[in-house]
């Protein structure tokens, strides 16, 4: 079938779509919902069978819906209507919510429904959840909807419900003298990823985010008792919470003591090495061992890897590999593994192009440091989504390892046509030859965990359920195979031979040339798509790698 997605922009969920309607068959087509005239063109353009909207903000113009079926995803259970669906359900703590593809019509979320699946709910942030098991779930549901369409044979139901409200920050709003801290973090969660919620710091307003429960500081209810790095710590009623970032108005999400230089005077609780903490608190660098194997995991928000964070995370590298072990399992975060430096540090940097130039500095010190790892074998566990210079520097390990469902989005071209670094050009073409390569770059098309090893980027698709235990299986087996110290002997061998045909130092320097004229050259791409990133400046058209129906040369397949 043709598959029209009408899409507020092309994230996580709808790269998954995309990714597995395209690989049964299916040929998608994006546009994004800019206004209802270029719908209208798209749809008249690309003759759909089908139009999906996996992420949409408005409605679908009744001049398309009234004359083609359009599947919308609504991430809730079937009956459960109107915006903020996700955010009622956290902040209400209930236990199971869904994902349903109904029929778009006149009312909003009601109309009949194709498919719908659900899942458990945890004390989860709302980025979060929808990254992991709305995503799962809504590729479930998708799927069914579109064989059930085809087959021609299914008659959608209508669900009787009732519509919720958007939830506005009156109803997020945290009262520091009552609320304690489940109830702090349940608004938090409910609000993580956007808008946050709204508050003071130091007298002034701002909206909080990036949440993390504290199990030992106390203090006098609402007080700021503590800083850790960038965070912040603030006490409850009956305990404490950090904020991990900030958003003040007319501002960018930055961390927290970026955001208040003031929090830099509150009292540092600085945690003693990079052994996970026995108690819950702010840690986002956490080491621990067992059976041979260390894991290091890094807690980055949104995956973004700032200067600072580069650095003491090669720092925590370094230690890790003086530890007795024979596998280091490079484990990232839960949501992400990494997506390469920090804009939003970079935006707010008092020169930008400096910051950029340090921020790729300090990745690529981290990415040399793994590379040239002599005393373990590593291994990049991805939990998480990937992109930019985040999938390159998982690449440096030996091994890669992604979960199945994970998003990687390996090329920097969407960052107004970045070059990028991570050592890209020395470990790409040889897992997938050089027009491979080329051929990734220039697609800017994102990849799912499953097409990354078939094309010999990474070296193993895990399954979903039970990752973490299969990758903590594996390392084990690894670090107790016979042949462990042969595969370390190897792995020195490969690396001076690799040195001898053209040392790390040559494939750096060259990369950098060229992400230096991205930085400091007359061409400002790089600046202008970073600027409207970090803003979430909203789409003003739909890139033709994503419109194939703008495409030149496309015409409708016999
Ligand atoms: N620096 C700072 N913030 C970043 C980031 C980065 N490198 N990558 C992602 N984020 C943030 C986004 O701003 C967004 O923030 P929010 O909390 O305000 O929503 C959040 O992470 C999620 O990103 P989003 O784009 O909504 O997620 P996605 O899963 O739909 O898309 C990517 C994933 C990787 C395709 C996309 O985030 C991206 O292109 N990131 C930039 C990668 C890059 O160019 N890095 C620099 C070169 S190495």
């Amino acid at each position: 079938m043709r598959i029209l997605f009408v899409t507020h922009s092309f994230n996580s969920l709808a790269q998954r779509l995309y990714c597995e309607l395209t690989a049964r068959d299916h040929c998608v087509s994006i546009e994004f919902d800019i206004s209802d005239s270029v719908t209208e063109e798209a749809v008249a353009l690309f003759k759909p069978d089908l139009v999906i909207a996996p992420f949409l903000k408005r409605a679908i113009p009744e001049s398309v819906w009234s004359r083609l079926p359009c599947f919308v995803v609504h991430p809730g259970i079937p009956g459960d209507r109107g915006p903020s669906a996700l955010d009622w359900a956290i902040q209400r703590g209930l236990r199971e919510w869904g994902v349903t593809v109904l029929q778009a019509e006149r009312e909003m979320d009601a109309g009949p429904v194709w498919a719908s699946s659900v899942f458990p709910v945890g004390a989860v942030r709302k980025a979060s959840l929808y990254r992991n098991q709305v995503t799962e779930a809504a590729v479930l549901a998708v799927v069914q909807a579109v064989t059930r369409f085809a087959a021609g044979d299914f008659v959608p139901q209508r669900v009787p419900g009732t519509a919720h409200a958007l939830m506005k920050q009156a109803d997020r709003a945290i009262d520091w003298d009552a609320d304690d801290t489940n109830s702090v973090l349940a608004r938090l969660n409910a609000a993580d990823g956007f808008p946050g919620v709204a508050d003071t710091l130091f007298g002034q307003a701002c909206h909080l985010f990036d949440a993390w429960p504290e199990a030992s500081l106390k203090g006098a209810p609402g007080a700021l008792v503590a800083r850790r790095e960038t965070a912040i710590c603030r006490a409850t009623v009956d305990g404490a919470v950090w904020i991990g970032h900030v958003k003040r108005p007319g501002g960018i999400k930055l961390p927290a003591t970026m955001a208040f230089p003031e929090a830099l005077a509150l009292p540092e609780q600085a945690l003693d090495d990079f052994w996970k903490a026995p108690l819950a608190t702010w840690q986002d660098i956490a080491y621990e061992e067992a059976g041979g194997v260390g894991f290091l995991g890094f807690e980055f928000y949104n995956g973004a890897m700032s200067t600072g964070q580069c650095r003491r995370l090669k720092e925590a590298f370094l230690w890790a590999s003086r530890r007795p072990t024979k596998v280091i399992v490079l484990r990232g975060g839960s949501d992400f593994w990494s997506n390469g430096i920090h804009l939003n540090t970079i935006e707010a940097a008092d020169s930008p192009a400096d910051e950029s130039w340090g921020n790729i500095n300090a990745i690529d010190d981290l990415a040399e440091a793994i590379l040239c790892c002599d005393t373990q074998l590593t291994v990049a566990a991805l939990a998480g989504n990937a992109g930019a210079g985040g999938c390159f520097l998982a690449r440096a390990a030996d091994l890669v390892w992604a979960r199945d469902g994970v998003m990687l989005n390996p090329h920097y071209k969407n960052m107004g046509n970045l070059f990028g670094s991570e050592f890209w050009t020395y470990l790409l073409p040889p897992r997938v030859g050089e027009k491979g390569a080329q051929a990734i770059m220039r697609h800017r098309l994102p990849m799912t965990a499953q097409e990354s090893v078939q094309l010999g980027f990474y070296d193993a698709c895990l399954p979903g359920p039970g990752f973490a235990v299969d990758v903590t299986r594996r390392a084990a087996e690894l670090a107790a195979a016979a042949d462990i110290d042969e595969r370390l002997a190897a792995k020195r061998s490969k690396r001076q031979a690799d040195e001898v045909v053209k040392p790390l130092a040559a494939y750096r320097a060259e990369e950098l040339k060229e992400m230096r004229r991205n930085f400091y050259g007359f061409d400002p791409s790089y600046h202008v798509a970073r600027y409207h990133f970090v803003s979430r400046s909203p789409h003003s058209w739909t890139p033709r790698h994503l419109a194939r129906h703008r495409d030149i040369d496309w015409k409708i397949p016999e």
